[in-house]
């Protein structure tokens, strides 16, 4: 790095960093920044107007993804985190290619994280339709080690029910039940949850799986990814967080009533506000 880049990253120390998804998942990578990074501010958008993304095609992904860059971009933020699978799966190369600022996803840090904690190389994978059909994470887990067996399984219906609230519930039970039963038969003893979501349902997903089988969170080594990255740019926040400061800003395309009571269960900071706003017209 040059000596003007490092004055130029310097002055983008105080810089927020913008964190996005299609809707409430994004929320447990955001945790994970403010547990690993408490001083950075951060702008967070979900696009709960139009969850889920799962279901939708690459092009529409890719659109909705670069609305949600160039709405990021506003803020001037120092770098991008993409908290959600299926943008990563789908829209990572064209985001890039568009983008001039660090841009972090969740896929590798999850794949990594996935080939430390397995024992016997049996890894299942469970995600949205789209991160599954791409087969993202089978192609960088044997990037790392090409010994490993991957084993994936669409569960197109847990971001509805986690949108609609339904942590501890029967019906989200009785599906996870029925989504994960092929993959015990498989005899794995990792499981990725390669979707933001899937974290909100841990419990009843480790239920499920049983004592044996490690659940590996993407979030966390994401946001250790995120460290690295600020240190070595020498672009981490140094100034502590103060009372009032507005360090974490919120905005939704639709609903935000629903954000804030379901975002207000997940971090515990204490969000009292998020404006919606129309994201097409980015
Ligand atoms: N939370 C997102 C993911 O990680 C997207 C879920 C969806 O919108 O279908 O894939």
């Amino acid at each position: 790095m040059t000596e003007t880049q490092l004055k130029q990253n310097k002055a983008l120390r105080d810089a927020p960093i913008g964190v996005f998804d299609s809707g409430v998942g994004g929320l447990t990578v955001v945790r994970e920044i403010i547990r690993q990074i408490p001083n950075e501010k951060i702008i967070y958008f979900g696009d709960t107007a139009r969850v889920p993304y799962g279901s939708k095609s690459r092009e529409t992904v890719t659109r909705f993804s670069e609305q949600i860059v160039r709405f990021l971009r506003t803020f001037q933020v120092k770098t991008i985190v993409v908290a959600c699978n299926t943008v990563s799966a789908y829209a990572m190369e064209t985001l890039e290619q568009d983008c001039d600022i660090p841009i972090i996803e969740v896929v590798r840090p999850g794949a990594r994280t996935a080939i430390s904690a397995t024992r016997n190389g049996r890894i299942g994978v469970i995600g949205t339709e789209a991160t599954i059909g791409s087969q993202i994470y089978t192609r960088y887990i044997q990037e790392l080690n090409r010994k490993v067996s991957i084993y994936g399984k669409a569960c197109p219906l847990f971001v509805p029910l986690v949108e609609e609230g339904l942590l501890e519930d029967p019906v989200t039970d009785e599906i996870a039940r029925r989504y994960l039963t092929e993959l015990i038969d498989t005899g794995i003893d990792t499981l990725i949850l390669g979707c933001t979501h899937y974290p909100l349902i841990r419990s009843t997903l480790g239920r499920i799986m049983g004592d044996e089988v490690t659940l590996v969170n993407p979030a966390y080594e994401t946001a250790m990814e995120l460290r690295r990255l600020l240190e070595v740019h020498d672009m981490l926040c140094q100034t502590p967080p103060t009372l009032g400061s507005n360090r974490y800003q919120f905005y939704v395309s639709d609903k935000a009533d629903k954000f804030i009571r379901f975002a207000n269960s997940i971090i515990k900071y204490g969000i009292l506000s998020a404006k919606t706003i129309n994201i097409e017209a980015y």
